[in-house]
């Protein structure tokens, strides 16, 4: 079977909207409503698991689980954080799994083809990011002096679904806390233990809400797919 653990305890801090981001809606429903239902309606993803954060359960199950009537989702809590969430979460997930999908609740734009491509891809390859080459030019920085200028066409950015053979997953990130280690995604916890990760394409419109003006960006792709 394959699982999808889906992160949405964040607290949304550069979106500054004052409430948890994901609550925010595009176009009349909220961003982590769209994200469930992609999951959903996946034919390849047998179970979902959303971390959430503690308080704000009651309100995920009523504005969220009961209004779009999404059934069969489990919920783990969230933790200080992304990583810790993350590790919250595989420990809800079936101990059957084969692969996990790890994705992000604020990235509403995930489609069926980038989840089957991971699925399929993981199956072979055990350890797969989705991702896009850069556009920009990439300076390394050190207070406000260009260091260097990494060769571009090396460069991608890794976005989420991040797909693992799901006990590969689960010991990277034993080995991680045992090392006391934080990555800022889940792949490096992989390469840390010398496997090697697979990257795949991801889409340009497979953005992160993240910042106001992302909102806006937000509501222009869905104007795009009606
Ligand atoms: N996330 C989580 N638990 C945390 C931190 C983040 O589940 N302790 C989730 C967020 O909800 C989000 C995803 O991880 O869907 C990616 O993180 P990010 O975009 O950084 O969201 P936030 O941490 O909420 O935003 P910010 O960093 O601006 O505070
Ligand atoms: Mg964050």
């Amino acid at each position: 079977m394959n699982s999808a653990l889906i992160v949405a305890a964040g607290s949304g801090k550069r979106m500054n909207a004052g409430i948890n981001k994901q609550f925010i809606k595009l176009k009349n429903k909220e961003i982590i409503a769209y994200t469930i239902e992609s999951f959903c309606k996946n034919e390849n993803i047998d179970e979902i698991v959303v971390c959430i954060k503690k308080d704000e359960e009651e309100f995920f199950k009523e504005h969220i689980l009961d209004k779009y009537k999404f059934k069969n989702i489990r919920i783990a809590y969230g933790g200080k954080e992304r990583q810790d969430s993350i590790y919250n979460g595989l420990k809800e997930v079936n101990k059957n799994c084969d692969i996990i999908l790890v994705h992000d609740g604020a990235r509403p734009f995930v489609d069926n083809r980038i989840i089957n491509e991971s699925i399929e891809s993981a199956k072979e390859k055990k350890a797969v990011v989705v991702g896009v080459p850069v556009k920009d030019t990439i300076k390394i920085v050190n207070e406000d002096i260009v260091e260097s200028t990494p060769e571009r066409s090396t460069l991608w950015a890794a976005q989420t679904p991040q797909a693992f053979k799901y006990k590969l997953l689960v010991e990277a990130y034993e080995e991680a806390y045992k090392n006391n280690y934080y990555g800022t995604d889940d792949s490096m916890l992989v390469e840390n233990m010398g496997q090697k990760v697979t990257m795949i394409m991801g889409s340009y419109e497979n953005i992160k809400i993240t910042s106001p003006e992302d909102i806006n960006f937000g509501e222009q792709i869905l104007n795009t797919r009606r």
